[in-house]
């Protein structure tokens, strides 16, 4: 026993740390304010919406069936009124992270609706080509009601199947967090093992692209989903105790073939077979739908804070600069209107909602990452970017302790309102969003009400406010091999039949087990305020969650135990404002020092321990840090059990 220890543990639980991470925000108030008050109008507009296009409760969807989203209430010039897998799959997505975030029992019935119809949609014979070979999954979109489309279609799209895995594969996680395993294993995986089976199958063949126009190609959204499917795929059969042997042998290929996009003039290609620059909002989706709050800046997944994703994000503005009249007199590195690609004349080639959103949220995701990392760092892939927001900008690594990462994360931070700014200018002042917005007047065009528009309005917002999905593994999925091969797997496919869902599934209310991630993390317990059953009734999600860190380690007379990390509660990886574990537990067969700190539900922390001596010489754990998800369930308190690395 470290009787020194004993006086820290007494100092240690007088000390509350409740402080929420630190924001540096230097820009200007009023154009912070309008987006604070854009997005705080115009949310619950853009889920009311959204929820209003998806049968058959959604009023705006008459006639269409239930768990069916309709991508627009729009019949005519254009008619939208139709599911399409990647539009619903993206909508869901965004449902089940909402869902996730806050409880929500009408959000609980919608993504339970939307399983039980897409198990039947998996079935149904169309133009791409039936079930039982998997070639059906492949279609880009049915009739209202759930029958095949039989008109003529930029098909296949092999997007959807990926993207639709994603988002159950996110629900999946949550009914297992909450103790409804069984439900996750026979009702959901039946469904994602099929869409899974179709990736590993088809990804080496071409297809149509997301914007329905370029066939016969591959294209880079499509594959940076179905690299991701397969990766989180994989680690979801897993945690079933299934397998998807196929999912790991073929997403390092995908990975692969995700390389080849990238153009050395600093840009993605979107699209092989396009006759185009390759320019192309396409690219920003990938990289926001594969964001991992997790993942490092790694140039082979994309990642937004990736210099890749930098260099790539201004390539694509600036494509977008000269050729809009919105968008004239406005200067490099200021946020513009973003359309899909320069080349684009559907309704004349505009602008499109979900496309300027999409540049800001890449940018948001980027700085929570860069947050997460606790450093930026310019390469000359990057340089580019950087210097329209800040013209000294020069390559190297600016720690989140030195002016430079401050100046440089606040002028993303503006760049990214400015997107958002530029959306909200052009948005009617009922809230409504479309499809398009005029290049010359600003003026919404093409579908209105659109539901992927409110979706990308949704996930921005969020990650404004530093609400993120959880992490797909992407830190265990991004090494690229070093042989490449585009040869397949032959996927099998089994009608998932699900008609029902077992009631009352509602968070727990006690036990949570989590996993803390890094070299050595272990699964964790909790203590909630009552004890979990499968029929726990709805509880209140908790806001904030005290994290009880338990670390072996060996210490002798003197040594003390702190932990230090990437936010601002764990003291931003200043060494001095790292906080003191407690050596009350420690004996001499078990080696524990351990400490609670509260933090906001959901967040994601990296951190490290430090030995630090007598004398106050600081010795580091080893790399890799570790990575940790505070649950947003309904527990209150949870423990991360580490060993010394
Ligand atoms: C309809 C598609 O949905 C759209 O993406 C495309 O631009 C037009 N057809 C024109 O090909
Ligand atoms: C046309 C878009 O290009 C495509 O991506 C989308 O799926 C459909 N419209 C439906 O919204």
């Amino acid at each position: 026993m470290h009787s020194f220890s004993l006086l820290l543990a007494g100092a240690f639980a007088v000390q509350p740390i409740l402080a929420l991470p630190g924001s540096v925000t230097h820009v200007s108030d009023i154009s912070k304010r309008s987006v604070d008050t854009f997005l705080a109008s115009e949310s619950p507009i853009a889920l009311a919406n959204l929820l209003c296009n998806i049968g058959s409760a959604g009023a705006c969807a008459s006639g269409a069936g239930s768990g069916l989203v309709m991508a627009s209430p729009s019949k005519t010039s254009p008619d939208y009124f139709y599911t399409w897998t990647r539009d619903s799959a993206l909508t869901f997505k965004c449902i089940v992270d909402t869902f996730i975030n806050s409880y929500s029992a009408t959000l609980q019935v919608e993504i339970e609706n939307y399983i039980i119809a897409q198990a039947k949609l998996q079935t149904v014979s169309n133009p791409s080509g039936s079930f039982s070979d998997g070639s059906g999954l492949g279609e880009p979109k049915f009739n209202a009601d759930g029958t095949a489309f039989t008109g003529s279609w930029g098909r296949p799209q092999r997007d959807g199947p990926a993207l639709r895995a994603t988002a159950l594969i996110a629900y999946s996680r949550w009914l297992i967090a909450n103790g409804y395993t069984s439900t996750a294993s026979s009702l959901v995986w039946p469904v994602i093992q099929n869409d899974l089976s179709y990736v590993t199958q088809y990804w080496s063949q071409t297809g149509y692209d997301l914007w329905e126009e370029v066939g016969g190609g591959y294209s880079f959204f499509t594959v940076a989903a179905q690299h991701r499917a397969l990766v989180e795929g994989a680690a979801l059969a897993t945690q079933l105790g299934k397998t998807c042997s196929n999912c790991l042998t073929q997403a390092p290929q995908v990975l692969c073939l995700l390389q080849n996009f990238w153009n050395s003039g600093g840009y993605v290609v979107s699209n092989t077979n396009s006759g185009r620059t390759g320019k192309d909002a396409n690219s920003i989706l990938g990289s926001i739908h594969t964001f991992d709050p997790s993942a490092a800046c790694d140039a082979s997944t994309f990642q937004p804070c990736s210099d890749r994703a930098l260099a790539n994000h201004k390539s694509v503005v600036d494509s977008f600069r000269s050729i809009y009249t919105i968008n004239s007199g406005i200067a490099a590195g200021v946020a513009v209107a973003v359309g899909r690609y320069a080349e684009d004349s559907y309704y004349g080639g505009n602008p499109w909602y979900l496309n300027t959103l999409a540049a800001a949220e890449l940018l948001y995701d980027a700085l929570i990452q860069w947050n997460n990392i606790g450093s930026i760092t310019i390469t000359s892939v990057s340089l580019a970017f950087w210097k329209d927001l800040y013209s000294s900008a020069a390559v190297g690594t600016y720690a989140s302790s030195t002016s430079t990462y401050t100046t440089l994360y606040n002028a993303v931070k503006t760049y990214a309102d400015g997107f958002v700014t530029n959306a909200a200018t052009y948005t009617p002042s009922a809230g409504n969003l479309s499809e398009q917005y005029s290049r010359s007047t600003g003026a919404p065009l093409s579908a209105a009400d659109l539901t992927w528009s409110y979706a990308a309005l949704l996930t921005v917002a969020a990650r404004r406010a530093g609400v993120v999905p959880a992490s797909w593994g992407e830190s265990g999925g991004n090494s690229v091999p070093s042989t490449c091969s585009t040869s397949t797997v032959s996927g099998t496919y089994s009608t998932a039949s699900v008609s029902t869902f077992p009631a009352n599934q509602t968070p727990v209310t006690g036990v949570v087990t989590t996993t803390a991630s890094g070299s050595t993390g272990t699964a964790t317990t909790t203590t909630g305020t009552s004890s979990a059953t499968s029929t726990a009734s709805s509880c209140t999600l908790a806001t904030s969650v005290a994290v009880t860190f338990d670390e072996i380690v060996t210490t002798t007379y003197g040594q003390t135990i702190k932990i230090v990390g990437s936010d601002s509660i764990l003291g931003s990886w200043n060494t001095g404002s790292g906080t003191s574990l407690s050596a009350s537990g420690y004996t001499s067969s078990n080696h524990l020092w351990a400490g609670t700190i509260s933090f906001p539900a959901g967040e994601v922390i990296q951190y490290k321990y430090i030995n630090v001596a007598s004398d106050g010489t600081v010795t580091w754990e080893a790399d890799p840090n570790h990575t940790y998800t505070v649950p947003a369930t309904c527990a209150t308190a949870v423990t991360v059990s580490n060993t010394w690395q």
